[in-house]
C-alpha cells in the first residue's frame, strides 16, 4: 500500500452506506494517510460527525463558516492540501451536482477546487444507479478524469437485490493505493540530492559549520523517492534518518567529500538538487593536534572550498536538470539570479535565512523559484515536505521524455 504521508479528503454524502465510510476512514489512517472528512448536511443524519472526527483525529468539516469560533473553512485550501479526494458514499444527487459543477455545499465546492485525483464510490438503489441520467452523470465524471469505483451487487437497504451497494472500504482503499502506486512520474530516473551542513575541520576537535539541519534536503529526497526515483542523498552531518528503500545515503563531512561524492554520481543522474549548506570557506591548514588555548588573539587563515553546484554545472549534459538553492539575507532575487547564471542551474530556489519559518532548522520554508527562462514563482510558506513536492514538480516539467 502506498498511502503513507498522503493527504486524503473524504467526502461523505447522505446515504445509508455512510456507516461504511467510518471504516474507510479507519483504514486510510491505518495506512498512514492524513484524513480530513467533509460531510454534506444530509450525511450528518446518517452518521454523527463525532465518529469521523474521532477516527480521523481531525475536526469534521460540514459548513463553510463555523459561527462558534468564527472559523472559515476554505474549500480552496482543502483542494490544495489534499493529494486525493474520495467521495464515499456518493449519492445520485451529489454525483449529479459534481457532474454539473453545482457548488452548493462544502463537499461539492471542495470537489471543484481539488488539484489531486478524485475518486467516487457511488451508492444508491439499483434503479437509481441504472437510470440513464445517473449513468450519464457518472460518464461525465469519468470523462474529466475522475476514477469511479463502481457499486457492487447484493442486498440493498431498500430490501431489493441488485447493483448499487457501495464498494467495500477495502476495495476503495486498494483502488486509491493502486493509483498512487502507478503515479510514479520519476520511476526509472535517478536524482541526486545534497542535504545538511558541511563541517570544515580546524583541528581534531573544532570545525567551521552552520545551522543546517538537513530537513529541506531530506524532504526532497523523500519526495523524489515517493515519485519513484532512485535517490542518491549526499548528506552532511545530521541526526536525520530515512527508511525509504529507494534512497541510497552517502554520509560526508566536508565540502571536499561532498564534491567527491556528487562528482562520482552526477553522470548517472537525471537531476540534481543542491539543498546542502556547503561551507564557503575552510581553514587553509588543519592542525593535526588540538590547538592550545593561548593568551594572544587567534587568527585562522581561510581558503575557499570547491563549489559543488558550479562543478556539476560544468559537467551537466543536455537533458540533465541542475537545481540550486540561494540562501540570502538581502537582495534575494538579484543574488539568486547571479547564482543561477554562475552555476549554470536550470532553476534556483530562493529562501531567506532571516525570515521566521523559513530557511535553517525549521519544518516550514518560504521559497521563490527563479527559472533560467526568467519566470519566477513565489510559493506561500508551507511544510518542507510540500515545498519539496513543489520543487520536484518543477523538475518534472523540465524532464521531458525527449530530454531523458
Ligand atoms: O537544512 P535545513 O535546516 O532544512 O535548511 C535548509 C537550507 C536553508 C539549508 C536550504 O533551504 C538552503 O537554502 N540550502 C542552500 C544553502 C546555501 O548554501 O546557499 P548558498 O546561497 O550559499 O549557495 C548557493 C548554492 O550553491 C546552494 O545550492 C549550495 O548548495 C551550493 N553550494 C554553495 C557553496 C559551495 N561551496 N558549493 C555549493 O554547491
Amino acid at each position: 500500500m502506498s498511502l503513507k504521508g498522503k493527504n486524503i479528503l473524504l467526502g461523505v454524502t447522505g446515504g445509508i452506506a455512510a456507516y461504511k465510510a467510518a471504516n474507510l476512514t479507519r483504514l486510510l489512517v491505518k495506512e498512514g494517510a492524513s484524513v480530513k472528512v467533509v460531510m454534506t448536511p444530509a450525511a450528518k443524519q446518517f452518521v454523527a460527525p463525532l465518529t469521523f472526527a474521532t477516527l480521523s483525529q481531525n475536526p469534521v468539516l460540514t459548513e463553510f463558516f463555523n459561527p462558534e469560533n468564527g472559523e472559515w473553512h476554505s474549500h480552496v485550501k482543502l483542494g490544495v492540501w489534499a493529494d486525493a479526494m474520495i467521495v464515499a458514499p456518493a449519492t445520485a444527487n451529489t454525483i449529479a451536482k459534481m457532474a454539473n459543477g453545482i457548488a452548493d455545499n462544502l463537499l461539492t465546492t471542495s470537489y471543484l477546487s481539488m488539484r489531486g485525483k478524485v475518486f467516487v464510490a457511488p451508492a444508491m438503489d439499483l434503479d437509481m444507479y441504472a437510470h440513464p441520467t445517473t449513468r450519464q452523470n457518472i460518464e461525465a465524471l469519468k470523462s474529466v478524469g475522475n476514477i469511479i469505483i463502481e457499486a457492487e451487487s447484493g442486498e440493498l437497504a431498500s430490501g431489493l437485490n441488485g447493483k448499487g451497494r457501495m464498494a467495500e472500504p477495502e476495495t476503495i482503499l486498494k483502488a486509491m493505493s493502486d493509483y498512487f502506486e502507478s503515479d510514479k512520474p520519476l520511476q526509472g530516473r535517478t536524482v541526486l540530492v545534497t542535504a545538511g551542513p558541511t563541517y570544515e575541520k580546524i583541528d581534531p576537535v573544532r570545525f567551521i559549520g552552520n545551522y543546517s539541519s538537513g530537513k529541506m534536503g531530506f524532504a526532497l529526497a523523500e519526495a523524489a523517492a515517493e515519485a519513484g526515483a532512485n535517490v542518491i542523498l549526499v548528506a552532511g552531518p545530521t541526526k536525520l534518518t530515512t527508511l525509504n528503500p529507494l534512497i541510497k545515503r552517502v554520509d560526508v563531512e566536508s565540502a571536499q567529500q561532498m564534491l567527491d561524492a556528487c562528482s562520482q554520481h552526477f553522470n548517472d543522474c537525471n537531476a540534481a538538487v543542491m539543498a546542502a549548506a556547503v561551507a564557503d570557506y575552510r581553514p587553509a591548514v588543519q592542525a593535526e593536534q588540538k590547538i592550545k588555548k593561548g593568551s594572544a588573539p587567534m587568527t585562522i587563515a581561510l581558503e575557499s572550498t570547491p563549489d559543488i553546484a558550479s562543478t556539476l554545472g560544468k559537467m551537466k549534459r543536455p537533458g540533465q536538470v541542475l537545481v540550486g538553492f540561494a540562501l540570502e539575507t538581502e537582495n534575494g532575487v538579484a543574488n539568486a539570479i547571479e547564482k543561477l547564471k554562475k552555476k549554470n542551474l536550470d532553476f534556483v530556489v530562493l529562501n531567506n535565512a532571516t525570515e521566521a519559518g523559513a530557511g535553517f532548522n525549521c519544518d516550514t520554508n518560504h521559497i521563490t523559484i527563479i527559472k533560467n527562462s526568467g519566470e519566477q514563482i513565489d510559493y506561500p510558506m508551507k511544510d518542507k515536505k510540500l515545498v519539496a513536492n513543489d520543487i520536484i514538480n518543477q523538475i518534472l516539467l523540465l524532464l521531458t521524455p525527449e530530454k531523458q
